[in-house]
């Protein structure tokens, strides 16, 4: 028999955004300045403005850092960090995608530990993660796909050095996570579809990974069973509730699966892709998984896992991944990042077994 542990502390709130005042009393951080990490986007639209709304009768003032851009950056966090520092921050909410809760992720614990450039000494320098505590805060996602809001590590891009880094553990995880899948109506169609497509890479990543768990194989299924149908709904129909609330649910699962196996061999390919070509996450993840599925199906003794996973391919190779890939870069260049893509850490989660060569074929068209 193999050992196994499942922990995940964050608490879920499928809700409202009305909830969001309430739920903050919860935390231990009433009064005082609050955080709101958002996009600019979601400012534009007055969700800004809807969240202060909602909190006026609560004892707080908001300061509020709206400029998270896609891929968010470690310069730029830092100094972010440093500018806010002064304001003694008591709590962070982040409502936006995937980006906008890793900043948050970020930040709620950067501002405590009180000190400029500690992203800059820890990653970059290699000194190693130095943060001790946390601020109390609450993911509010608005996409369906990347499950940041429930996985203990939060994604940091350093462009000046083409590098990727994580700032993992139970410190960076949102104590809440407030699920309202009305705000991901006014997704547009593309992000719907990258996110969406993210949350099957992290459900098939968990599902073929040498970490999973029974916890996170019941997950991961559950998130495929509900994405498979889901996605091709909302990409036809956005304004469909119910669609829509399942692919968060989907997000989440699936979130929460990784939480516990990490990704494998799909996200090692992308990383590259995203730092070189700026891929989005999602296409990035995603565009080999039909490839990477016959290859697993070679391994998995299971003939529902199979059918699961085949039903998933088909509904895949109905989304032209590939030629959306290429919109960013040719296969050519593409393929001479193949050194990049055979990350060790990542790729030694696969299930199967791989090689350079095989990497290479999971990439071509
Ligand atoms: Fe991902």
């Amino acid at each position: 028999m193999s050992e196994w542990r499942y922990h995940n502390p964050v608490r879920l709130e499928a809700t409202v955004l009305e909830s969001l005042p309430k739920l903050m009393q919860t935390l231990d951080a009433a009064t005082g300045k609050w955080l709101l990490v958002t996009s600019a986007g979601m400012t534009l639209r007055g969700v800004t403005e809807r969240v202060k709304a909602l909190t006026s009768t609560l004892d707080i003032d908001w300061l509020v850092h709206d400029t998270v851009t896609p891929n968010p950056e470690l310069d730029d966090l830092d100094a972010v960090t440093a500018r806010l520092l002064p304001d003694k921050i008591v709590g962070v909410v982040a409502l936006g995608g995937g980006s906008v809760l890793d900043a948050a992720k970020v930040l709620a614990v950067t501002l405590p530990h009180g000190e400029v450039n500690s992203l800059k000494a820890s990653l970059r320098e290699g000194k190693g993660q130095q943060w001790q505590t946390k601020l109390p805060s609450i993911a509010v996602p608005t996409t369906s796909g990347t499950g940041a809001e429930v996985t203990p590590f939060a994604t940091v891009w350093d462009q000046t050095e083409h590098k990727k880094y994580s700032v993992t553990g139970t410190l960076v995880l949102p104590d809440i996570a407030l699920l309202d899948p009305t705000l991901t109506h006014s997704l547009p169609e593309t992000e719907t579809l990258n996110t969406g497509l993210d949350a099957i890479s992290h459900a098939c990543e968990s599902l073929w990974n040498v970490n999973k768990t029974p916890v996170s194989e019941a997950y991961a299924r559950q998130a495929l069973i509900l994405a498979k149908t889901a996605l091709p709904k909302v990409l036809t129909t956005p304004s469909d509730i119910e669609a829509r609330a399942a692919m968060q649910q989907a997000s989440v699962l699936a979130g929460l699966a990784i939480s516990q196996t990490r990704t494998a061999i799909a996200h090692a390919i992308s990383y590259p892709l995203t730092s070189h070509f700026d891929v989005p996450h999602g296409l990035a993840c995603s565009f080999t998984l039909p490839k990477i599925i016959d290859d697993f199906i070679f391994v998995c003794k299971e003939q529902a896992l199979i059918d699961l996973m085949r039903s998933v391919q088909r509904m895949l190779e109905e989304l032209s991944l590939y030629s959306r890939v290429h919109e960013y870069a040719s296969e050519e260049k593409i393929l001479q990042l193949a050194g990049e893509m055979f990350h060790p850490e990542r790729a030694g989660n696969y299930l199967g077994k791989l090689s350079s060569d095989k990497v290479t074929g999971f990439v071509k068209l």
